[in-house]
């Protein structure tokens, strides 16, 4: 599944040339979400896991300070990409639902923020798990052609 998300964003990267900043207009959906959307998810999921194998528990949280800045700067982050998505580069076209689901994700992103402000681990995991709601809730009714975006969350696949 991890290769299929590779494979996508390679893709991505080939055909987008030279590097785009996020904001350029002639930027996909697909290629926001693969460029900028996961990658700064996937930085909110890894920071907090709870994983437990038959060698023990190895939980995975920040230890540094800046660790939890990387955190909570990957929450606003998304916070951002949430209202880049409401912009008519993406919107166009779309139902009502694409500004709600967005809404979701900048909803979201402040609470997720607020997790890693307080360095409370337990908040972010759960708060991860809920962002992870809002990227499924949004594939549901517009699918990646792809495939990619619909795999399970980081961290959740483990024991
Ligand atoms: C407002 C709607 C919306 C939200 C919210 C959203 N996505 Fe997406 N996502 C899309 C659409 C639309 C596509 C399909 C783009 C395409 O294939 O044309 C997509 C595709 C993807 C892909 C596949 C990219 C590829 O290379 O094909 C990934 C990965 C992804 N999203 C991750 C996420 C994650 C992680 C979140 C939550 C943090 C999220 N998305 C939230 C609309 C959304």
């Amino acid at each position: 599944m991890n290769k299929a998300v590779i494979a996508a964003t390679g893709a991505t990267l080939l055909l987008g040339g030279c590097n785009q900043a996020a904001q350029a207009p002639e930027m996909t959906a697909q290629q926001l979400m693969a460029k900028e959307v996961q990658p700064t998810a996937e930085i909110y999921w890894n920071a907090v896991q709870f994983i437990s194998d038959e060698t023990g528990d190895h939980d995975v949280f920040p230890k540094t300070d800046a660790e939890w800045k990387a955190v909570q700067d990957a929450a606003v982050k998304l916070g951002k990409l949430g209202e880049q998505l409401k912009t008519p580069g993406f919107s166009e076209g779309r139902g009502q639902d694409w500004i709600q689901f967005s809404d979701s994700l900048i909803e979201v992103s402040k609470l997720a923020e607020q997790a890693a402000a307080e360095r409370n681990t337990d908040k972010v995991f759960e708060v991860g798990g809920t962002i992870y709601s809002v990227c499924s809730a949004c594939h549901q009714m517009y699918p990646p052609a792809t495939g990619a975006g619909t795999e399970e969350r980081p961290g959740d696949d483990a024991a």
